[in-house]
């Protein structure tokens, strides 16, 4: 079996051109100009592949290969095509377009599976536009209720409804009945450095960690900088500033290096050199592969708001956005990769995935694991991020070798 390495980084290169950013950033909100001419791109590839495509009321992108029973489950590989502001070029579409050159390449090889094999390519799994992330996947998994599609709105005040208008249908009939897949395996590059460290190519994730965001609004008294007096200021910013660092002392209250918490965005009101800020509005997000230790991470920062708001004498408004538990992967497919890495006679490494991915709800509802690749000193979610074209081609030659083991 022939992995056309060169084919998959200039079909990673040409995708990377659709971004609202310029090169070598890639921003790719879902929904937007460019997303759908990524998605146009996709389905073009998946065409002349001779894969059947259809795409649900959320935009989730299904490209069948029909196996010869084809009313079994099928076995499925994907990941998202969404890019974070400022973000690289592999994040979520080595899944994607890795998964499309598996399937080609076992086509090319003349195989012919039992199960059909589909490709996914999911909505939203950045939580850029609408504040959650795997949009796309939590609804696959029923996680998410249609209801979502009036209430979740962008910062334009846009509801995801109005956004996805070019899918029809109800986000109810998006959900997947049990038993749909057979397997789903997602590759991914790494987003951290153990590979790289330890000198492996290929990481099969046993276990992703437990995702929490939150969206916090805090009201204070803005006022002209120069009048009003220090001691008699109710500054939201500071309020804001002051929650951030307690999201970082109650991460690393912990002592575990799987607690992070990051406060990545602040916005302040009314942004004015000369003027007090009267609002202040942050996103956080915090995560531990052990959801109780998570959680108790998120009552430490409801108390420390609580504590700023009476000292500063602000309103703390906390939304919380989700609270995830964790994913345990499948053993048959964590074990499925295991045997192809050992078949092709590459080392690999057992770990767990702190970012989350599709796959954290997938899992819900078919035999689900991962593949990691490793990028350079662990960089992602920024335009340096780079996988070398041996490493991505070596990690979508096990998931082929999988997939087929999977579809037998
Ligand atoms: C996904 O991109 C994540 O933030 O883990
Ligand atoms: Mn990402
Ligand atoms: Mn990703």
């Amino acid at each position: 079996m022939k992995i056309d390495a060169g084919r998959l980084c200039r079909e990673l290169d040409e995708l990377a051109t659709f971004s609202d950013a310029p090169a070598p950033a890639v921003t790719r909100v879902v929904f937007t100009e460019q997303d759908r001419l990524a998605r146009d791109y996709l389905k073009r590839l998946c065409r002349a592949a001779g894969l059947v495509i259809r795409e649900d009321a959320v935009g989730n992108t299904f490209a069948r290969w029909v196996g010869r029973e084809p009313e079994l489950p099928a076995v499925a590989t994907g990941s998202h095509f969404d890019a974070i502001p400022n973000a690289g070029r592999y994040d979520g579409t080595l899944g994607v377009l890795g998964g499309l050159e598996a399937i080609r390449a076992l086509q090319a090889a003349g195989k012919s599976p039992r199960r059909s094999l589909e490709l996914l390519m999911f909505t939203s799994e950045e939580p850029t536009r609408f504040g959650i992330g795997c949009l796309g996947s939590r609804l696959l998994s029923g996680s998410l209720d249609a209801e979502a599609g009036e209430r979740l709105r962008d910062r334009e005040g846009v509801t995801l409804n109005q956004a996805r208008a070019d899918y029809a249908g109800g986000l109810s009939s998006v959900k997947l009945t049990p038993g749909h897949y057979h397997a789903f395996v997602e590759l991914h590059i790494e987003q951290g450095p153990l590979l790289e460290r330890a000198g492996i190519g290929l990481g099969v994730v046993t276990a992703i960690a437990a995702p929490a965001s939150l969206r916090v609004t805090i009201d204070g008294v803005g006022g002209h900088a120069g009048a009003v007096l220090m001691p008699e200021r109710r500054d939201a910013f500071l309020a804001g500033a002051e929650l951030a660092l307690a999201v970082e002392a109650a991460a690393l209250s912990t002592g575990s290096i799987d607690t992070v918490g990051t406060a990545g965005l602040c916005q302040v009101f009314p942004g004015a050199v000369n003027s007090v800020p009267s609002r202040c509005y942050l996103e956080l997000d915090i995560r531990d592969i052990d959801e109780a230790r998570r959680d108790r991470v998120l009552v430490s920062i409801a108390t420390a708001s609580e504590q700023i708001a009476a000292r500063r004498q602000v309103a703390i408004r906390t939304e919380v956005i989700n609270a995830d538990p964790p994913a345990r992967c499948a053993p048959m497919v964590v074990e499925a990769l295991v045997a192809s890495c050992e078949a092709l006679g590459w080392p690999h490494q057992r770990m767990i995935s702190r970012a989350y991915h599709d796959s954290l709800f997938l899992s819900l509802v078919a035999p689900t694991a991962m593949l990691f690749v490793p990028c350079r000193d662990g960089v992602s979610h920024r335009p340096d991020e780079y996988a070398s074209p041996e490493d991505m081609a070596r990690g979508v030659r096990v998931l082929a070798h999988a997939l087929a083991a999977l579809a037998s």
